[in-house]
């Protein structure tokens, strides 16, 4: 498994040396406000000629240090508002891809994160066979993993909690711990079934609740860690990370669903 840190902070990514680092909109927005950056940074948002521009100088001003820490993709996102929008979701990349070579960071360091809406697939589709590399995003379900595998997109980011999120608030006093957590077995069904029909896409499961669910999928592809967690997995005495550190984690699949599933 291929670990990954879900945030914009250079310190927590210094701190972790992931391979591969994931940011969002609301990840790039705490990065801006964390002190010894935040001047620089609100500079460069005034120069910006509106919320837009000034949202992406600023993630690809935080992307192009990260890229030069982490030895792996940096994932920066295109606009949420713009996801039922497949024009403009490939201006936008394209133009990520843009500012990043202005920084010298090539796109082959890049994965362009683009909501896996219908509208998303198509630009990720497109942007594709123009050599960007996408990262589907906002990821909830099979039907959405199918059609990204199908695109041939570069990777998918299935959401594990907030899955967990919406069962737990249907169902308050359930036990999702373990197997149970639906997140989890979304996951696993989508792994499964790309390495069973040889897609290439990559699974990197994200949006981590817990440490049990991180465990329960080492040996998936990738997995994109919040700080908060990989913190939980630096301590090298913990069962955790030496799941996901030893060896036969490195190329072992999750361990599988069960037949009835
Ligand atoms: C990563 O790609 C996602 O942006 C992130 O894991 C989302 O996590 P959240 O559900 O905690 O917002």
């Amino acid at each position: 498994t291929t670990v990954v840190a879900d945030t914009g902070d250079i310190d927590a990514i210094r701190r972790f040396e992931p391979t591969d680092a994931t940011t969002n909109p609301s990840l790039i927005l705490q990065a801006a406000q964390l002190e010894g950056r935040r001047e620089r940074l609100a500079e460069i948002a005034r120069q910006a000629a509106d919320i837009d521009d000034a949202l992406d100088a600023v993630a690809v001003e935080i992307g192009s240090e990260i890229s030069s820490l982490v030895p792996g993709y940096v994932s920066t996102e295109v606009s949420a508002r713009l996801s039922f929008d497949t024009d403009a979701t490939l201006a936008r990349a394209r133009s990520l891809i843009e500012r990043y070579g202005r920084h010298g960071v090539g796109a082959e360091r890049i994965l362009i994160k683009v909501a896996a809406t219908w509208e998303g697939i198509r630009a990720a589709q497109q942007l594709e066979r123009e050599g960007i590399h996408t990262n589907l995003t906002l990821l909830f379900g099979f039907a959405q993993a199918q059609a990204c595998a199908d695109a041939g997109v570069t990777l998918v980011s299935p959401f594990v909690g907030r899955i967990l999120d919406w069962h737990k608030a249907q169902a308050p006093d359930a036990d999702f711990s373990g197997d149970n957590d639906p997140g989890v077995r979304s996951v696993k069904r989508i792994y499964e079934h790309y390495k069973g029909h040889g897609y290439d896409t990559i699974v990197m499961g994200a949006s981590f609740r817990n440490a049990g669910e991180i465990l329960a999928l080492a040996g998936c592809d990738r997995l994109t860690i919040s700080p908060a967690l990989l913190g939980e997995l630096a301590d090298t005495s913990g069962p955790l990370a030496r799941r996901l550190s030893s060896q036969d984690a490195e190329t072992r699949a999750p361990e599988p669903l069960h037949e009835a599933d």
